[in-house]
């Protein structure tokens, strides 16, 4: 079987993912420097498949690293890009620290891609390229807007960078897929999200304050022109998310693919807002989850949830797991990694 190079595979979606792609019987090979993440992952990816990847420690920033690495593996058929930083708010107060690690990174693999006969490649890009999107749901072709942080900014240019690399590399085949809000973890509980301090993200922040780590979760706005008043996103299970990589490199390794550059994106199509998602937490949790209304965040955009129906038709792929799920799995990892903290 085909042998896949995922960076950042020891990361949250990068972990679910090697674990799709070696359940269809892929080859894989996990790039990561640990900056967040952890080698434990190792041990969760091969207690639900039986297998250990190759795991390459190495910083993607180290361009001669990233060449040794591909002399070495220069049977890769596909790379699934994961690897970054994704801290929005860091990367405002540290924008080359994000234009470095998200941008070089990309310059470098797409240069040793270029010299090997045929490669596929997929991209993790974001939502946040739309912005607060006009039209709802957001469909590929709602424009892209102008980024509200370097964060965004990075996947923005990223695309861009894949686009015109692709116009002039025949050998080179490549998916941006654009991702909406992914939550959740393997329902083993052998994997999930591990943010490090303070969450950034909702349900984390969710399941933390739930377990008694953080006192109240903020709400951020009631006054929005929403059905309850708070923020709507689309919010993704990591397990559906992971399966449509393997999908969208099926579709690049066969040749299914319709130009040599496409974009998807991958979301439910539903919208919840924030306090539904505390509705399914509590719900599945059985627990009432301390939380408190505040004044609107700066830069928050209202309400944004994809149109799947791209992803649906062309890839063949739509979403199998609902919110509650999402929760239900979160919370039980959340209890599974404290458990093992007091231990
Ligand atoms: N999680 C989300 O909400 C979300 C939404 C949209 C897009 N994305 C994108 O998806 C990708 C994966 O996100 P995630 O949530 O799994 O993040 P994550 O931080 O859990 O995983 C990223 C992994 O990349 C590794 N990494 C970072 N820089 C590296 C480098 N220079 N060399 C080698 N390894 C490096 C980290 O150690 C980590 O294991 C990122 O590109 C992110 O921007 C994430």
């Amino acid at each position: 079987m085909d042998k896949i190079l995922v960076t950042g595979g020891l990361g949250f979606i990068g972990s679910h993912t090697v674990v799709e792609l070696q359940n269809e019987g892929y080859e894989v090979v996990i790039i990561d420097d640990l900056s967040n993440s952890s080698e434990k992952v190792l041990d969760g990816i091969t207690a639900i498949t039986g297998k250990t990847p190759i795991f390459e420690k190495l910083d993607l920033k180290e361009k001669d690293k990233v060449e040794a690495f591909f002399a070495k593996h220069n049977d890769i058929k596909g790379v699934i890009h994961f690897a970054a930083s994704k801290a929005v708010g860091e990367s405002v107060k540290e924008p080359l620290l994000y234009y470095e690690n998200n941008i070089s990174t990309l310059v470098y693999i797409l240069k040793e891609l270029k010299k090997l006969p045929a490669v596929g490649f997929i991209f993790s890009s974001s939502c946040t390229v739309y912005g607060q999107a006009d039209e709802l749901p957001i469909t590929e072709n709602a424009p892209v807007k102008q980024a509200e942080s370097p964060y965004g900014n990075t996947k923005q240019i990223g695309e861009e960078i894949i686009s015109d690399t692709c116009k002039v590399s025949p050998n080179l085949k490549a998916i941006a897929l654009r991702y909406f809000n992914p939550v959740g973890a393997h329902e083993s509980v052998e994997i999930g999200e591990l943010p490090i301090g303070v969450p950034q993200n909702l349900v984390p922040f969710i399941t933390q304050t739930g377990i008694g780590l953080r006192n109240e979760l903020s709400v951020f706005g009631e006054d929005y022109p929403t059905p309850d008043g708070t923020c709507i996103r689309d919010y993704i299970h990591v397990v559906d998310l992971a399966k449509a990589h393997v999908i969208a490199l099926g579709r690049l390794l066969q040749n299914k693919n319709k130009a040599n550059y496409e974009t998807f994106n991958l979301g439910t199509g539903k919208g919840s807002s924030v306090l539904e998602v505390v509705k399914s937490f509590e719900k599945v949790s059985g627990k009432k989850l301390n939380y408190k209304i505040v004044g609107r965040r700066e830069g928050d955009i209202i309400s944004a949830y994809a149109d799947t129906n791209k992803a649906n038709n062309e890839l063949g792929w739509k979403t199998e797991l609902s919110l509650d799920d999402a929760m239900s799995s979160a919370w039980k990892w959340e209890q599974k990694v404290r458990a093992a903290e007091n231990n």
